[in-house]
């Protein structure tokens, strides 16, 4: 059995554990069922903060309990990402988006186009030079090809000199697969 190549939420995690580092304050733009979550919170250790946010109450509660003790170290908000300005004001060492749908719920509420680029853009305000920014894009989802050319203009739309931003995405699947942003701050 050969080993796989990374998935993109895998590859995502291996970019974000190489600079997160035990005292950050991260954002999880869409905690979902918490997985990301549970992720940045081992990262940022016990010094760290993480903020999750999602507009399903369901996936907070899905959150919560995968969190077990870690939840001392996340605030979970119940509220849009497009809302990240009313609720934060922190800087950010990394921002996490993993759009779509909740895993095993109603699959309408998704990731709208329109508050993913509000949050992405407000993440990027508040992220730190140095900071990263990662987002997987469903583009075989309903609606999620539409999405996932609106968040390759916004990530191809930084200059050079002030972000590098990469795609990382299968090169020989005829399936439309998910699919890994990248962003690193290089200057305010
Ligand atoms: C693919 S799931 C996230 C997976 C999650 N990060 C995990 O590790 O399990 C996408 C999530 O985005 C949430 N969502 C949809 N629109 C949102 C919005 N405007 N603000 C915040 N979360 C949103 C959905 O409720 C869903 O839980």
């Amino acid at each position: 059995m050969v080993t796989p190549l990374p998935s993109a939420v895998k590859w995502a995690h291996r970019l974000l554990a190489e600079r997160i580092s035990q005292g950050d304050t991260v954002l999880d733009a869409t905690a979902g069922n918490g997985h990301d979550t549970l992720f940045l919170a081992q990262q940022v250790g016990d010094s760290g903060q993480v903020y999750a946010f999602d507009i399903q109450s369901q996936a907070l509660e899905n959150t919560r309990s995968l969190l077990g003790p870690l939840l001392s170290r996340c605030q979970l908000i119940l509220a849009s990402h497009s809302q990240i300005d009313l609720h934060l004001n922190v800087s950010l060492s990394a921002a996490v988006f993993n759009l779509g749908y909740l895993p095993g719920a109603d699959k309408a509420c998704i990731t709208q186009t329109d508050s993913t680029l509000m949050a992405l853009s407000q993440s990027y305000q508040k992220l730190q030079v140095g900071g990263i920014l990662t987002t997987v894009v469903y583009p075989g989802h309903p609606g999620g090809d539409a999405e996932a050319q609106a968040v390759a203009h916004w990530f191809s739309s930084h200059p050079h000199s002030s972000a590098e931003a990469q795609h990382i995405r299968p090169a020989n699947r005829q399936t439309q697969s998910p699919e890994c942003w990248v962003l690193i701050k290089k200057a305010l």
